[in-house]
């Protein structure tokens, strides 16, 4: 991979950054960054038995060293000092101490990049990239994943949830061959619209407070449409029901979901997934998951298989057929996970083609990319103060590998392609309907 970028910068508006006092960067940096650093440092201080019982002495000085690492880290971040290069020796490294330099080389008058000054994407993703290195330089623990606790416990309160939407869903594949295209666009709606709203569980925003789904995730799914700020959904079903209808043996229907967080939102994908083979949609689904733990709730491979695992030995029979059945698909070829660590680098998708050529390559073997969720919506659009009637095509900045649709709750205060008035009016009554996720997108790009 090249490290470089050479994106028009100053054609494009500023990247959202802790510079801006009062801003909802300011705050994440200010208050929530060192919140979830600290229940970090609580979260390694909670498992000092586990660590001993399983490696000894040695555990407890890894656990020691991690936490003085991150404390040192926090503390860092607090009092805005320089942003520093890698010190570990993981394959990303390089690519992230050139990145590092690739902003100390921006000529924006911001001077040396720091915490508060730098874009905010960058610094709030170089805080995770740290909390993996504290763990990651400290063997025996350098596979404990401090944030799978949390994202067990959302999977976990999120059981009702969880059984509704399975059985749901095993009902709906009875009937599936004897419905009309009517029908089956009503339900493939229906399902997309839970995945939409299962965006709300993460536990980045709520820096790791409960964010469990509790309530039936099909109830008011017609009530929350007027939220949904941009909706596309008759334009990902035609280009579905097109590449259908112009498939042939050779060429297969492949459709990539590029996750987000594991939990509840992670099962409403994979229900997602399966309406689209079993409908006969698509032939092909292939899975982009985290290489490293990410923004606390993010999807890794272990989430998968386990989130999966889960399913098949649940003591509920439509819960456990859809583990059994998911599995199945795994193993079948149908489903495919893929890891690749473009996807935990700071860098905007706009430069993928150029930082990770293989990935685009890959990704535009696709007919249609679904990216879930905020993070990915960020970084879709660069994270830029984008005027909100900018359309979507210009703010993605040439990344176009295939037709894409972001599904994305609003968490954070960046939104392009909206009618005329249409940001001006919600505003005017509710100040913070970019950051309180209840608003939410369905916004394609064809890729033309
Ligand atoms: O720190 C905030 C944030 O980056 C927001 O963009 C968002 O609230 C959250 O973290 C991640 O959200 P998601 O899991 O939907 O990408
Ligand atoms: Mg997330």
């Amino acid at each position: 991979m090249a490290a470089g970028t050479a994106l028009p910068v100053t054609a494009l508006p500023v990247p959202l950054s802790g510079r801006f006092k009062g801003s909802f960067a300011y705050f994440t940096i200010k208050d929530r960054l060192p919140q979830i650093l600290t229940r970090t440092i609580d979260t390694l201080h909670r498992h000092k038995n586990e660590f001993f019982e399983e490696h000894g002495e040695k555990g407890v000085e890894a656990e020691k060293r991690a936490i003085s690492f991150l404390s040192k880290l926090r503390n860092e971040l607090q009092t805005d000092k320089p942003v520093t290069p890698l010190e570990d020796e993981l394959p990303d490294t390089t690519l992230w101490n050139q990145y590092l330099d690739y902003q100390r080389n921006l000529s924006n008058g911001n001077g040396e990049p720091s915490w508060f000054q730098s874009p905010w994407l960058y610094v709030e993703c170089y805080m995770y990239r740290r909390i993996h290195a504290a763990l990651a330089q400290n063997p025996p623990i350098d596979n404990f994943d401090v944030f799978k606790e949390g994202k067990a416990q959302n999977f976990f309160e999120s059981q009702g949830a969880i059984i509704a939407l399975c059985t749901y869903f095993q009902e709906l594949l009875k009937n599936i061959k004897d419905l009309d295209e009517k029908q089956l666009q009503e339900e493939f709606f229906k399902l997309l619209q839970v995945s939409l709203w299962g965006n709300k569980c993460d536990l980045s925003f709520s820096a790791g407070e409960d964010s469990s789904q509790k309530s039936s995730p099909l109830q008011c799914l017609e009530d929350m449409v007027p939220f949904i700020l941009v909706n596309d959904m008759e334009k990902l079903w035609l280009l579905l029901k097109n590449a259908k209808n112009r498939k042939t043996d050779e060429c297969k229907v492949r459709v990539d979901i590029i996750l987000d967080n594991a939990g509840f939102e992670l099962v409403s994908d994979f229900v997602v997934a399966d309406f689209l083979l079993s409908s006969k949609l698509a032939d092909e689904v292939h899975f982009r998951g985290k290489s490293i733990p990410w923004y606390v709730s993010d999807t890794t491979k272990n989430d998968f298989n386990w989130t999966i695992k889960q399913l098949q030995a649940a003591n509920h029979m439509w819960m456990s057929r859809c583990g059994i059945n998911w599995e199945g698909n795994l193993k079948k070829g149908v489903w495919v996970y893929h890891d690749h660590m473009f996807w935990t680098l700071p860098h905007d998708f706009s430069s993928m083609a150029e930082v990770a050529p293989d990935l685009y390559a890959d990704l535009q073997k696709s007919n249609l990319l679904l990216f879930k969720g905020d993070l990915n919506y960020r970084k879709l659009t660069g994270d830029r103060k984008w005027e909100h009637t900018v359309p979507f095509h210009q703010a993605l900045n040439k990344f176009h590998p295939a037709p894409l649709c972001s599904l994305r709750t609003l968490k954070s205060d960046t939104q392009v392609g909206l009618k005329p008035g249409q940001a001006e009016q919600i505003q005017a009554s509710e100040p913070e309907w970019m950051i309180s996720g209840k608003y939410g997108v369905v916004q394609f790009d064809p890729a033309l």
